[in-house]
């Protein structure tokens, strides 16, 4: 004790007070007030940190999206990649001395927004049949002892049904699980059946084989996994969904980023395409260079925000697409067009109609498709957003003014987001700025990709925003790279995050996702294979933020001696549980100590958990050493003041239970 009080009368007049009070007028939401007698302390956004959702490096099919064959509908194109077609990732299989013929066809499809179907037609079957095999997306990883659900829809096109096999092969060809079926109706129907495996295989397929003579067209052929995060039908692929949840969100953002507002305005992601049975959802081109089956669409992504407990932001196109549409940019022109004005009401219309479908009861026309599909109780849409880094140009305000009166109009409950281009500053930032200053818009949504040592310097940013503007929704944000010094430079950036909480409504990394064989992006918090997930040392800062979250934030309760912007803390109140966390995070060498004092929070100390994510600057978790950063955890017991050491290259949280007054 003695030494502690040296240490203060010695040091407290050079120290940098690492939190400083703000003077900002003290922003009161939900209903959170701030403690009588805790001088300086704000209370902050109790949903500030989430994810950012996109489909982009194959996130969605290919990733988060449970379906195991690629390719399901023939929906694939040139259109999505030059050296694509409508058979693409499957093959004609006609081992066995079979013979026939095979065709894509669109005559009486199973959907008008599914044209493209495979007719096949089998002379001989020969000693094994003839048909169709689906190697997935890059193979398909089968479980021992696991059961995959086969569902397709199929027209027999002859008199005679046509018996079926439908089988799990190996990487060698040997058959780890099998099923029959037979052709039933010379109309579209759905066939079903459960196959187990009846052993592990990370280089997998499928194989569907008609074992006699006929016709039959074939469409939407699919396999899931029979265990889904949380057992959905046309569910997530459970060990992502688990990674991803395990972030602990407070909400969620999706669909993107650029997939919204589209490559040309064909390609703009409209919402009710995504919505109603997957074999009448309309596919696309996804703007980074691939395909969307829309198989994960609004109904599932609404799902997933309340299984894991986020609130939903669904970010709609502004009216507007992407600057960057046919790759035409160039200083001082511009690749973005605008919905003709003729159809704009429709489009707000179908703005309108999405919140209807979150939020609107059961006996409303879009509540009742939520409900048709599952979920008759509303989804407590809160947010909405309108554009994405888009070009601020008058077709672009006209068209933001047009949504954004109309929803305020008929949802004025709703806190709607506009946008403020791609960058922390320059033409677009500027012009949006001035444009939501404008309008008063509730919210913008900032997005930055910067070297780390921009995190580390740029920790003031926020200190001098306007409190009485635009609040702020940092929707997209990630230093250059995954290594721990990365990771802990957003580290110290978030607890100015948290020390603005008040202007600094939500902020999310970007991109979650990526498949390690297509990466559109790089960094991403999680990478994965179709057997493993990769989370990285921005994925730890990420969950260990968002988990000690708090709703009041406390200056000036950790000090320190070095002047260092590599280093930083927030202490925070979680008044739900009472607990006072403190982060601490260095991104320097060196150790440091730290002076830490409660009396502000009203807390004594008490038992506290300590959280510590440290390692060489340069580590980086990788598929061979996924571990090599990792949380660890130990208690400790917290005084009212208390000295702490800070390792070098560290994050460190303190949770200190229950605040005693
Ligand atoms: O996160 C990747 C991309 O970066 C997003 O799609 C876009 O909004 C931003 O430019």
């Amino acid at each position: 004790m003695k030494r502690l009080l040296l240490f203060f009368a010695v040091y407290s007049p050079l120290l940098k007070v690492c939190s400083q009070s703000t003077n900002y007028q003290t922003y009161t939401a939900n209903s959170t007030r701030i403690e009588k007698g805790k001088k300086g302390a704000t209370a902050i956004s109790p949903d500030l940190f989430g994810i950012f959702f996109e489909d982009i490096s194959y996130a969605a099919d290919g990733g988060l999206y449970g379906e195991l064959v690629q390719n399901r509908s023939f929906e694939y194109g040139p259109a999505d990649r030059k050296d694509w077609n409508y058979f693409t990732a499957w093959q004609y299989r006609t081992e066995g001395f079979g013979y026939g013929n095979i065709s894509v066809e669109t005559g009486e499809p199973l959907h008008p927004n599914n044209p493209h179907y495979v007719v096949l037609t089998i002379e001989d079957p020969g000693q094994e049949g003839i048909g169709l095999i689906n190697g997935g997306f890059d193979a398909m990883a089968f479980k021992a002892g696991g059961v995959y659900n086969f569902s397709a829809w199929i027209r027999q096109l002859s008199d005679a049904a046509v018996p079926l096999e439908i089988e799990l092969r190996g990487k060698k060809g040997a058959v780890l699980g099998k099923t029959d079926l037979s052709t039933q109706s010379r109309s579209w129907q759905e066939y079903k059946a459960v196959i187990q495996a009846s052993a592990q295989e990370d280089s997998g397929y499928l194989v569907v084989l008609a074992k006699g003579k006929g016709k039959l067209a074939l469409d939407q052929v699919s396999l899931f996994p029979g265990h889904t995060f949380k057992q959905h039908r046309n569910g997530m692929r459970d060990d992502l969904a688990e990674a991803v949840a395990e972030l602990h969100p407070k909400f969620m953002r999706f669909p993107g980023g650029c997939l919204v507002h589209g490559d040309g305005l064909g390609n703009m992601y409209r919402w009710k395409n995504t919505i109603g049975p997957v074999e009448q959802r309309a596919e696309q081109k996804n703007i980074w260079n691939y395909h969307q089956s829309a198989g994960l669409g609004f109904f599932e992504y609404f799902q997933f925000c309340e299984d894991i407990g986020a609130k939903p932001v669904p970010i709609v196109a502004a009216g507007v697409s992407c600057q960057n549409s046919g790759g035409t940019w160039r200083i001082g022109s511009t690749g973005q067009k605008a919905i003709p004005m003729d159809e704009m009401q429709q489009y707000i219309q179908d703005v309108l109609d999405l919140i209807e479908y979150a939020n609107g009861p059961e006996t409303s026309v879009w509540g009742a498709k939520r409900a048709a599909a599952g979920h008759p109780a509303p989804f407590h849409l809160q947010y909405i957003g309108i554009g994405n880094e888009d070009r601020q140009t008058d077709a672009f305000r006209q068209r933001f003014r047009m949504i954004y009166d109309a929803v305020r109009a008929k949802y004025p409950d709703i806190t709607i987001v506009g946008t403020v281009g791609p960058s922390p500053a320059g033409e677009d930032y500027d012009l949006g700025w001035k444009f939501a200053d404008s309008l008063a818009v509730a919210m913008v949504d900032e997005h930055y990709y910067e070297k780390p040592e921009w995190f580390l310097s740029n920790g003031r940013r926020y200190d001098g925003y306007d409190r009485s503007k635009s609040k702020v929704y940092v929707g997209e944000y990630a230093s250059w790279g995954n290594t721990l010094y990365n990771a802990l430079a957003e580290g110290v950036y978030m607890t100015s995050l948290e020390r603005n909480g008040d202007v600094v409504r939500m902020a999310s990394y970007a991109p979650l996702l990526a498949n390690v064989k297509h990466t559109s992006w790089n960094p991403n918090l999680i990478y994965f294979s179709n057997t493993g997930v990769l989370r990285t040392a921005n994925y730890y800062v990420q969950q260990l933020f968002a988990s000690n979250a708090g709703d009041v934030y406390y200056p000036g309760v950790v000090a320190f001696r070095s002047g260092d912007t590599a280093v930083a803390a927030s202490c925070v109140k979680d008044s739900r549980t009472g607990d006072v966390i403190l982060k601490m995070v260095h991104a320097g060498p060196g150790r440091l100590q730290a002076a830490v004092d409660l009396t502000a929070v009203g807390s004594a100390g008490g038992n506290a958990r300590r959280i510590l994510l440290t390692g060489m600057p340069d580590a980086r978790n990788t598929e061979a050493t996924p571990d090599i950063i990792i949380p660890s955890e130990s208690s400790m017991q917290a005084k009212k003041k208390f000295m702490l050491d800070i390792p070098p290259y560290s994050l460190q949280i303190i949770r200190i239970g229950k605040a005693k007054k």
